[in-house]
């Protein structure tokens, strides 16, 4: 049964996607993938998808947001997700959507830890014969 309910919820303005409906979009010509409780049209990406379209149907009718992250997409990969948003998923359904940071420190170098110390031993081993020989 259809209930209109835009005039009484006016952030509606994109409809929510059952469990049911993700899966009645599972294949390479009709692909929609469910990303950080969002679901997404990706039909018309999916041959263009740099890594390849095998690995987005792997992810069909399922939460794809782990797989997504573990790659450690860009944020110029996540900015074309807009374009593609159907609506958001509902949560209530039978598929459980695990809560995954939008962006891991996967991959992420972190800064060196700018320790002196391999340097500080000799210098002061040079510093302490200077002055050991100046003393002689
Ligand atoms: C709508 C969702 C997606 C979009 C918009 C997208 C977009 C992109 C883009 C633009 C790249 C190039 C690198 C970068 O900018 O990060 C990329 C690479 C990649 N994507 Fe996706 N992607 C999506 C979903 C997925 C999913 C669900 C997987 C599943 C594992 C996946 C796997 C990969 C892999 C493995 C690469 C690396 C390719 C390489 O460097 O050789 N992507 N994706």
């Amino acid at each position: 049964m259809a209930t209109v309910t835009s005039s009484a919820t006016p952030s509606a303005a994109k409809p929510l996607i059952t469990f049911a409906q993700l899966q009645e979009h599972t294949s390479k010509d009709n692909l929609w993938i469910l990303l950080h409780r969002k679901v997404y049209d990706v039909t018309k990406f999916v041959d263009e998808h740099p890594g390849g379209d095998e690995v987005m149907l792997a992810e069909k009718g399922r939460d794809a947001s782990e797989a997504f992250e573990d790659v450690g997409h860009s944020d110029e990969a996540r900015s074309l997700l807009d374009a593609m948003l159907v609506g958001d998923f509902d949560t209530n359904g039978p598929l459980k959507v695990k809560s995954i940071p939008a962006a891991t420190s996967i991959g992420v170098e972190r800064p060196q830890q700018g320790s002196i110390l391999p340097y500080l031993i000799p210098l002061a081993f040079i510093i302490a014969y200077t002055a050991y020989r100046m003393s002689a």
